[in-house]
């Protein structure tokens, strides 16, 4: 098990170089499969959910090298179609390949992924719109999904919610489908614009990405490219918010604040003196910050992803604020963990209603998910004596080392993995 032990109340001061975006990188790695060469990927962070992709692309006949940041990816051949379970369990977002192998092979075989911490995350815009493209999916037992589309052919699909991965999934199966494909109630979150850059790198056609219509006119071949992954728009948040958190002043270098949906402007509204630069956002926090009442939207709406993080700057902020999560239907499972270190939280179904209190109080606590550990650590910087979190492998599925990234902005903290 790995712990991380942070001893609270140091304010913060330094700089760090933000990681790739896991967001970005995962569908970006699935794209390399629609072309029968060579894809590389810098700037790639250095974490599980990627290692996992690694090796799900591996085992369908990739060839893959990992070196630094630098992926390279060489799709000349596939050795399979079908995604092995145990891969479907461990990252629910290898549903991503489901485009790229039925636009290159005309099937592929996967697993429904089954719900997770923070729902039930089901598929069904995906399997929607992979249908409308021309994909016969027949639902074997045992949650197996089998796929096969002779031709995919472009087509309008209208997605009644902007589904993130649902955008992705029919994007790479429109890429090299026959004639247009128009997509309409797209998402618009950075990941998608920056998937699309990728892919127009590639060879595609693609337009409108980050309006809430794409446009993807079918092209016959892609050829090698090379493309950097943009920064983690998540981390730099969870970063912000420690900041806020906490005190003091850090500069995050590598990530654009319009990445960041308004977030840096919330915070300047709880009291921060934020500073954008051509290469990053500096941030500055004295004092604890004002309460804000928020819901989690998606983007240019408040990132879900960080709703978590922002639990904790409430837990000790200077008055009474709510979150309501309207993405995910049970995302709030970091506020018991911070009410053992004496944040006063109370949730009612999709809202949690914050009082703040200053400090928290250093406790033993275990890690619920990716984004609740990340806000344990935020929380337990603003907590008197040390906190333990315990199961932080859940954070390094998204996080390349947050004990090296807090170290450097002058945190309390260390960790082991024992047993
Ligand atoms: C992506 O997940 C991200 N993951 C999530 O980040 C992020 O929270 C989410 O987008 C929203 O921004 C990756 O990019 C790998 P969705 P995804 O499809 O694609 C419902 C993190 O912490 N829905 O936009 O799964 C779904 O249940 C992770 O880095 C359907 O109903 O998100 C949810 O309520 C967590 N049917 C909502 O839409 C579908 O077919 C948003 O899901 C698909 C989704």
């Amino acid at each position: 098990m790995s712990t991380i032990q942070i001893e609270g109340l140091r304010p913060l001061r330094g700089e760090i170089a933000v990681q790739g975006s896991k967001n970005a990188a995962l569908p970006m790695m699935a794209a390399a499969i629609l072309h029968k060469g060579v894809t590389v990927l810098e700037h790639v962070p250095r974490i599980r959910d990627v290692f996992c992709m690694i090796d799900i692309l591996k085992t369908m006949g990739c060839r893959c090298e990992f070196e630094g940041h630098r992926l390279t990816i060489g799709a000349q051949t596939l050795s399979r179609i079908a995604i092995p379970r145990s891969y479907v369990t461990a990252m629910r977002s290898s549903i991503v390949l489901l485009g790229p192998f039925l636009s290159r092979c005309g099937e592929a075989a996967t697993y429904y992924p089954g719900g997770c911490s923070i729902g039930s995350r089901p598929i069904d815009l995906h399997l929607y719109g992979l249908r409308k493209l021309g994909t016969e999916i027949e639902e074997r037992g045992d949650d197996k999904i089998a796929a096969r589309a002779e031709r995919l052919k472009g087509c309008e699909i209208v997605f009644p919610y902007p589904s993130v991965g649902a955008t992705e999934n029919v994007l790479l199966a429109a890429v090299r489908a026959e004639g247009t494909t128009v997509i309409r109630g797209a998402a618009r979150e950075p990941e998608i614009e920056s998937l699309c850059r990728m892919l127009n790198g590639m060879g595609a056609r693609i337009r409108g990405q980050g309006t809430g219509t794409i446009t993807v006119e079918g092209v016959d071949a892609l050829h090698d490219s090379e493309f950097r992954v943009p920064g983690d728009r998540i981390v730099a948040g969870t970063y912000l918010a420690a900041v806020m958190a906490a005190g003091g002043r850090a500069f995050l270098r590598g990530i654009e604040a319009d990445q960041l949906a308004g977030v840096p402007e919330l915070f300047a509204g709880m009291g921060a003196r934020i500073r954008r630069e051509e290469d990053g956002i500096g941030i500055s926090m004295e004092g604890r910050p004002a309460a804000v009442s928020l819901e989690t939207r998606p983007y240019p709406g408040f990132p879900t992803d960080l709703q978590s993080p922002m639990l904790s700057v409430l837990a000790v902020s200077s008055g009474s604020g709510q979150i309501r999560e309207t993405v995910f239907e049970g995302r709030f499972a970091a506020a018991e963990e911070l009410k053992k270190m004496g944040a006063q939280i109370e949730i009612d179904g999709r809202t949690a209603a914050v009082r703040g209190r200053y400090p928290l109080e250093g406790a033993e606590v275990d890690a619920p998910d990716l984004r609740g550990g990340a806000a344990l650590a935020v929380a337990a910087l603003a907590a008197a004596g040390e906190t333990r979190i315990r199961e932080c492998s859940h954070i390094l599925r998204g996080y390349e080392d947050i004990c090296r990234d807090l170290r450097l902005l002058g945190a309390g903290i260390r960790s082991n993995t024992s047993g």
